[in-house]
């Protein structure tokens, strides 16, 4: 981080040269299938509909800026996941990337499996409903409080994270008089080619015990010795947003290498593992990612390679994706509120959320895209940055997007593919109150979780 300050000049600024952005899109007004869910269109009069509801209609009945959530793409992409992996794998979703009561309860009806992170995720999951069976609890720092909770609830299988937790949860079963389903995650040494604060199976970071220097075996070992628990496999998650196959391809192989192991030291063959979630999803139009069956035959084809080689009965897959599934479903839903031309750069507009409903682009410099959705446009395209309304520089939604010229305050823009990992990291920062949840469905929209008001703000600080 710079520590001294100097007269800004172009050399520093935040500019790339002319020419270093790609060629404007040739129609603004197109809406790329890749990014948007898949009941966006727009309507005769320009103005983008979901859901069959259009966007002007959304915006004064639940105000700005909203996340609005499609349930039947929701519903597709997760019976896509649970369709393409079939009978002999499970799918748990990851409610990190964005958990309601609504969503829980779709899950269920769709025949999806539930990964939660949190005593909070429990409780969601819980309390709409959710089978425990059909729970997996994750964190690499659970308190006694959550697994206690969660032991009792009769979650289907506990994930273990350190040495200290295999002990802990084995105390907690055996107090409670009861045998806990586990799996032990493990970290391959894969180097996911992602932003460095989502990779999670290279060595140096918090997550999993290490396949490197037997770590990972000895922790079986100890597992396999305690009554209170029935470890049912190896658990491991390489990353998110992730397009390569590569990785996963040697994490399995790790993987089946450590049950190989397992089987000729104890005996025992696990049934199950589980490879994460982390598959990427189309931010813009330049991503291309890949669709659940073809994920989940290569999938399938690596493990039963694999397990071959080592003469190993074939475990059971389960996989965990979230943004997959959620991501593309939603957009935020924002109003211009001021445009700003900034000679020789760009024009800068400013909406009336920002890095407390979209903090991704601020942390792992997300790209993201725009359109105007209140109206069509025919003006000639101009180079913009989509900022919010905090008082911080680093406040960028959309770091560089073309939108039309005749833009204005009072319109409505959209940003796509805002499901996965905006919500639920939202915040409350400069006391900004976080946006509603609108799901949309066969012309009907509901709230199905409430914008926050003053009051809630308020409740909090007990003064
Ligand atoms: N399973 C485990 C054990 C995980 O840690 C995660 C994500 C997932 C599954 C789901 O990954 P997905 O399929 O959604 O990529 N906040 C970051 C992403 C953090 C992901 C944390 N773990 C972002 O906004 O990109």
């Amino acid at each position: 981080m710079s520590r001294s300050a100097h007269p800004a000049g172009p050399r520093h600024a935040d500019v790339l040269p002319e020419g270093h952005y790609s060629a404007p899109p040739t129609d603004l007004n197109a809406l790329d299938p890749k990014v948007w869910s898949q009941t966006v269109t727009r309507d005769e009069h320009g103005v983008l509909t979901v859901g069959g509801i259009d966007v002007k209609r959304l915006a004064e009945e639940y105000g700005t800026p909203a996340y609005v959530l499609d349930e039947d793409d929701f519903r597709s992409r997760a019976r896509a996941w649970r369709t393409a992996f079939g009978e002999n794998a499970d799918v748990f979703y990851a409610g990190k990337a964005f958990l309601s009561r609504a969503v829980v309860r779709w899950l269920n009806e769709e025949g999806l499996n539930l990964d939660v992170c949190s005593g909070g995720e429990l409780a969601t999951a819980l309390s709409a409903g959710m089978p425990a069976e059909r729970i997996a609890f994750h964190g690499n720092n659970k308190s006694a409080a959550e697994i206690r909770r969660a032991v009792e609830a009769g979650v289907g299988r506990i994930v273990l994270d350190s040495f200290q937790e295999i002990v802990r949860v084995a105390h907690i079963a055996r107090e409670l008089g009861t045998r806990q389903r586990v799996q032990i995650r493990v970290t391959v040494g894969v180097e996911a080619h992602t932003h460095e604060f989502i990779a999670t199976a290279h060595e140096d970071q918090k997550f999993g015990i290490p396949l490197a220097g037997g770590q990972a075996a000895e922790a079986v070992r100890r597992a396999l010795q305690l009554d209170s628990l029935e470890v049912i496999g190896i658990h491991s998650h390489i990353g998110s947003q992730i397009f390569d196959m590569s990785g996963f391809e040697v994490a399995a192989h790790r993987v089946v290498g450590l049950l190989k192991d397992i089987r000729d030291e104890h005996g025992v063959e696990l049934p199950e593992i589980d490879l994460g979630g982390g598959l990427g999803i189309a931010y813009t139009s330049d991503d291309d990612p890949r669709e659940p069956h073809e994920i989940a035959k290569a999938l399938s084809e690596i493990v039963t390679r694999e397990c071959e080689a080592a003469k190993l009965r074939t475990p059971r897959i389960s996989v965990e994706p979230g943004r997959a599934i959620v991501g593309p479903t939603a957009f935020t839903l924002y109003e211009v509120g001021t445009v700003k031309p900034l000679e020789g750069l760009r024009t800068y507009v400013s909406v009336d959320g920002g890095m407390s409903d979209n903090i991704r682009t601020a942390l792992y410099d997300a790209e993201y895209s725009v359109a105007l959705v209140s109206r069509s446009s025919d003006a000639a395209p101009m180079l913009t940055r989509v900022v919010g309304k905090h008082c911080e520089s680093g406040d960028i939604v959309v770091k560089d997007a073309f939108l039309p010229g005749d833009l204005a305050p009072g319109d409505l823009i959209a940003v796509p593919a805002t499901g996965a990992y905006c919500r639920s990291m939202a915040s409350n920062y400069n006391h900004v109150l976080r946006p509603p949840v609108v799901a949309v469905k066969d012309g009907q929209a509901r709230v199905i979780v409430r914008r926050e008001t003053e009051e809630d703000l308020l409740r909090l600080d007990v003064g």
